[in-house]
């Protein structure tokens, strides 16, 4: 390993002010091996030197780069299955019945890596809240550029739909554009991406019906966890539901939230701020698909045949 203690302390500051990532000690694998290739199109022997360069007047300009290297985007069509599988079965119908009057559902996809997250929302929009006669706008938003314009591009790699794209949906919403699968205009068209650091005071966004914030909160410390769900919920919706990860919670981070297990999952709802019941997330119901079988079952046995 080359990377000297004082250099990994550099770029743990630099992560840090610029995206509140946290890089803990024993972390200096992770930044050695993400900073390696941007050593060697530099054409310096090493990290270290690298770094020592970041911190020189003309190597100021790689910093943004360097910040982009460390944030991992990994992500997957369906990820987890199951919040997708509650926002078909809970709070699509608690939505439609809710937004009658205006007919328009606003989604946000807040840490949205390379898109599969937007586009799945958007598959199921388009089986499920489309058709009724909503118009559905999904802003997707990252921290890192090429994040942003992968989701704007839509285009994904075989290896890449082959990561939990039910084959259905492939063949509904997909077309093969050479070695790759690219998106229809159809989900493109409700999908609008942007960058945008959560740990900053936000830009001027639309009030969301739901929010999906998910696997970004564990990259931060409490203290910026409580401030960006803060700012979340001063752009959602009274109404709106937030969509957390596996390993994310707003319990002892910030009590203004309100939350309703559904199975093993966990919905959050702004708090209302006078103290009064929040409205019931509506019944289940099993959301059927095109074919008729259970949502779920589908999703699995499709994934299985693959
Ligand atoms: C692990 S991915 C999660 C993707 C998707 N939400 C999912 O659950 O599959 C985390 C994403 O958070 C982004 N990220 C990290 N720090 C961020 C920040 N301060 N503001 C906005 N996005 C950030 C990264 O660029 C990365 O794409």
């Amino acid at each position: 390993m080359t990377l000297s203690p004082s250099a990994f302390a550099y770029v743990a500051d630099l992560v840090r002010r610029e995206a509140a990532i946290v890089l803990e000690t024993g972390k200096e694998y992770l930044v050695e091996a993400r900073l390696h290739p941007l050593a060697r199109a530099a054409g310096l022997p090493d990290v270290t030197a690298y770094v020592t360069h970041l911190q020189s007047p003309v190597g100021r300009v790689h910093r943004a780069a360097v910040v982009e290297a460390l944030t991992t985007n990994e992500t997957s069509w369906f990820r987890d299955r199951e919040p997708f599988d509650v926002l078909v079965s809970h709070v699509i119908p608690d939505l439609l019945a809710r937004t009658e009057a205006r007919r328009k559902i606003t989604i946000w996809s807040a840490a949205c890596s390379s898109g599969q997250e937007a586009y799945t929302i958007a598959m199921l929009m388009a089986e499920h809240v489309v058709p009724k006669g909503w118009q559905v706008e999904i802003v997707a938003t990252d921290i890192a550029p090429s994040m942003v314009r992968r989701t704007q591009e839509g285009r994904y790699s075989q290896l890449e739909v082959g990561r939990g794209l039910p084959a259905p949906l492939m063949v509904k919403h997909f077309q093969r554009s050479g070695t790759q699968w690219q998106v229809s205009d159809q989900l493109r068209s409700m999908v609008r991406a942007q960058t945008l650091n959560l740990a900053a005071p936000f830009p001027l966004l639309p009030v969301f019906d739901l929010v999906f914030l998910r696997n970004v909160l564990i990259y931060f410390d409490q203290p910026t966890k409580h401030g960006v769900l803060s700012r979340v919920r001063r752009v959602m919706s009274p109404d709106g539901y937030l969509f957390l990860g596996g390993a994310e919670t707003t319990l002892g981070v910030d009590e203004t939230w309100h939350r309703t297990a559904v199975g093993r999952f966990t919905l959050n709802r702004p708090r209302p701020q006078v103290d009064g019941p929040l409205p019931p997330v509506l019944p289940h119901r099993t959301p059927r698909t095109l074919t008729g079988a259970p949502l779920t079952s589908t999703l699995l046995s499709t994934q299985r045949a693959n």
